[in-house]
């Protein structure tokens, strides 16, 4: 059964917008992770980004308090986030890279180019018994480095499959991308999920993807749980993404 992660991180980002350096507010994000989960979410994913944009080193011990499915936190993989997951102990890290300027996280991880970097911090995960999930591009060399790392998983980077869907040359050759990658990656005996840009509209061509075990799926949930609320919005993409067969 293909998984849905729910990424909250847009929750506290309308919070930032009123109430950036008040530590008080709404919307909640534990409520969020809280009605997401009810809603049949199989993780929650939250972003403690090095600037504090949006989620902040509070809803993160809040969060882990809160969820009962796995916690997934996603961070860059700095000494200080290291320090953070230890102390957090989610079911997961995903690392992801990270530039002030950009507006959310951009490309993949350069797994291959910082091998030895992300082989210290899968050592000291495993050690606490936490898994790790590397945010890559479809890409070979990155996949070969991935399963290098000591990291479990990867999670694909479906930016680009998203940004070339409504041109069908362009997201077949995205999705020919991810399969390639994906049959690889599982070669090599990782596990593969996939995030960022996937909304209702796109996510039944994923379907084509083998071997994926969960979606990581953020801003489309949230915008529309505005329209419909968050129950909703996370039942019907639940609903888009049975019938997967892997
Ligand atoms: N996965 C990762 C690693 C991300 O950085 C993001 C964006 O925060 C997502 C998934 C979710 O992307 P989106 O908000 O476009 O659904």
């Amino acid at each position: 059964m293909l998984k849905l992660g729910v990424n909250i991180d847009h929750v506290a980002t309308l919070r930032e917008a009123r109430y950036r350096g008040q530590r008080q507010g709404e919307p909640s994000p534990v409520d969020a992770a809280i009605a997401a989960e009810a809603a049949g979410a199989h993780s929650i994913t939250a972003h403690l980004r090095e600037d504090r944009r949006h989620i902040l080193d509070a809803d993160i011990a809040a969060l882990r308090k809160a969820v009962s499915v796995r916690f997934n936190f996603e961070m860059a993989n700095t000494a200080e986030m290291v320090r953070i997951a230890l102390r957090t102990k989610p079911e997961i890290v995903c690392l992801v890279p990270e530039k002030r300027e950009e507006v959310t996280t951009e490309g993949g991880l350069d797994v291959a180019g910082q091998l030895p970097a992300l082989k210290r911090t899968c050592k000291k995960m495993a050690k606490a018994d936490i898994e790790v999930s590397l945010f890559i591009n479809p890409d070979a060399k990155q996949v070969d480095a991935a399963a290098r790392s000591g990291a479990q998983f990867i999670e694909l980077h479906t930016g680009q499959f998203a940004e070339h869907f409504g041109n069908a040359r362009a997201r077949q050759r995205e999705l020919n991308r991810l399969i390639a990658a994906t049959a690889h990656a599982h070669s090599l005996g990782l596990r593969v999920n996939a995030g960022h840009g996937i909304n209702y509209e796109n996510l039944a061509t994923l379907h084509a993807v083998p071997h994926l075990e969960e979606l990581n799926i953020g801003h489309c949930i949230i915008s529309h749980a505005v329209s419909v609320g968050l129950p909703r919005a996370v039942k019907e993409m639940l609903r888009l993404m049975k019938g997967y067969r892997g």
